[in-house]
C-alpha cells in the first residue's frame, strides 16, 4: 500500500447499506422449476450459501484452480496503469462483495469517490464492507444487496462528486452466464455506467482441455464438495430428502462450446422430494449446475462490442491463462 496518503485520504468515509432484493429471488421456485425441466438445472448463484462460499474460497487456493492467483498477479503488476486509465473521481461499482485482495489493490490505487459493492449474500457483503472500512477509513461505501444476475437499477448516490462510473467485475464470473446472457448483462452495465463510463473485467482465457478439466475437478475433491453442497443446501433449506452420496460431481470442458459444464450425476435410479414434490432420476441423469465460459481476447472483445463496449486495453499473464480487460462505453 501507498506510504504517503493523498489529500482524499484525510477525510472520514461513510458506509451506507441499501437493499434491492425482491421476492422474485426465490430459491424454492427456481429449484422446483429447474428440476421439472427435461434437462434438470439449478442456477449457479445458489452455490453460495455460507458453506458454499467457504468451499469456493478453498477452490481459489487449489493448485489446479489457476484463475484467482493469476488474475491477482495481473492486478498486482498493472494496477497503477489501470487506475491511471480509469482516472480520478470515480464511482466504483463492483459486482461481487469486494472481499478480495484484488479489490483492495484497486481501491488503494484508484481512490474512488464512492465504492458500491453489489452482492446477493448479506453477511458476506456486510463483513467485506466492515473490513474495507477499517482498511480505508476515508472510503465512502454504499453497499447494495441485490441479485446482479437480474438487471440492477442503482439509487442516485448524492453528495459525492463523480466524473465517471466504473464497473469492476473480477473473477471471470461473467463466464457463468451463457454468451447471450453475458451480452444482456453487459447491456445493463452499459446503461449503469452511461456513455464514457468504463468496465474493468476479469475473463478466463481458452486453453488446453487438460488444464481446464483439472481446474474444475481437482484431486482433493473440493470442487466436488462445492457442487454437491447444492443438494445439501436443498435438504437444509427447502426440506429436501436428496441422498447426496447417491450423486457424483461431473465437470468437463466442452471444446466445441468453449465452456466448462458442471453437473450432479445420479448414480442410481432414484427419486427425491423437495417441498413435497417428487423428482425422479434415471441412472446417469444429471442436474446441470454451472457453465463457465472461456473466451479468447478477441472473442470477448467481440462479445462486449455487442453491448457497445469498446476495448481500451487488455492485460494478460505470461502464460496466457487469464485476461483483464478495460473497456469504455461508447
Ligand atoms: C465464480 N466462478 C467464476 C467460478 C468459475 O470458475 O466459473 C465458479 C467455480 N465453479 C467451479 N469452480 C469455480
Amino acid at each position: 500500500m501507498r506510504e504517503r496518503p493523498s489529500s482524499r485520504r484525510e477525510g472520514v468515509g461513510i458506509v451506507r447499506h441499501y437493499s434491492l432484493l425482491t421476492h422474485e429471488t426465490s430459491f424454492l421456485e427456481d429449484v422446483l422449476a429447474g428440476l421439472a425441466r427435461p434437462q434438470k438445472a439449478i442456477p449457479p448463484k445458489y452455490f453460495y450459501d455460507e458453506r458454499g462460499s467457504q468451499l469456493f474460497e478453498r477452490i481459489c487456493e487449489l493448485p489446479e484452480y489457476y484463475p484467482t492467483r493469476t488474475e491477482l498477479a495481473i492486478m498486482d503488476r498493472h494496477v497503477d496503469e489501470m487506475a491511471a486509465l480509469l482516472g480520478p473521481d470515480t464511482q466504483l461499482v463492483e459486482f461481487g462483495s469486494g472481499a478480495g485482495v484484488k479489490t483492495r489493490l484497486l481501491v488503494d490505487r484508484l481512490e474512488p469517490s464512492l465504492y458500491v459493492p453489489i452482492d446477493i449474500a448479506e453477511s458476506t457483503l456486510r463483513e467485506a464492507c466492515k473490513r474495507l472500512a477499517l482498511m480505508f477509513p476515508w472510503l465512502n461505501i454504499s453497499a447494495v444487496l441485490a441479485d446482479f444476475a437480474r438487471p440492477v437499477r442503482l439509487p442516485e448516490f448524492v453528495g459525492v462528486p463523480v466524473r465517471r462510473k466504473v464497473v469492476y467485475f473480477p473473477g471471470s464470473t461473467i463466464g457463468n452466464f451463457t454468451p447471450d446472457e453475458a451480452v444482456a448483462f453487459l447491456e445493463g452495465v452499459r446503461e449503469l455506467v452511461g456513455a464514457g463510463g468504463m468496465l474493468l473485467i476479469g475473463v478466463d482465457l481458452k486453453k488446453d482441455k487438460r488444464v481446464l478439466d483439472a481446474a474444475y475437478d481437482d484431486a482433493q475433491g473440493v470442487t466436488a464438495e462445492f457442487n454437491l453442497n447444492l443438494l445439501h443446501r436443498i435438504n437444509r433449506e427447502l426440506g429436501g430428502d436428496f441422498q447426496v452420496k447417491r450423486f457424483r460431481h461431473k465437470a468437463f470442458y466442452d471444446e466445441h462450446k468453449g465452456w466448462i459444464e458442471m453437473h450432479l450425476e445420479s448414480l442410481y435410479s432414484q427419486f427425491a422430494h423437495v417441498a413435497g414434490r417428487r423428482f425422479d432420476f434415471r441412472v446417469g441423469e444429471t442436474i446441470h449446475s454451472e457453465i463457465s465460459c472461456k473466451y479468447s481476447v478477441e472473442e470477448f472483445q467481440a462479445l462486449a462490442a455487442r453491448a457497445r463496449f469498446h476495448a481500451e486495453k487488455v492485460w494478460t499473464d505470461p502464460a496466457n491463462l487469464f485476461a483483464v480487460h478495460a473497456m469504455i462505453a461508447v
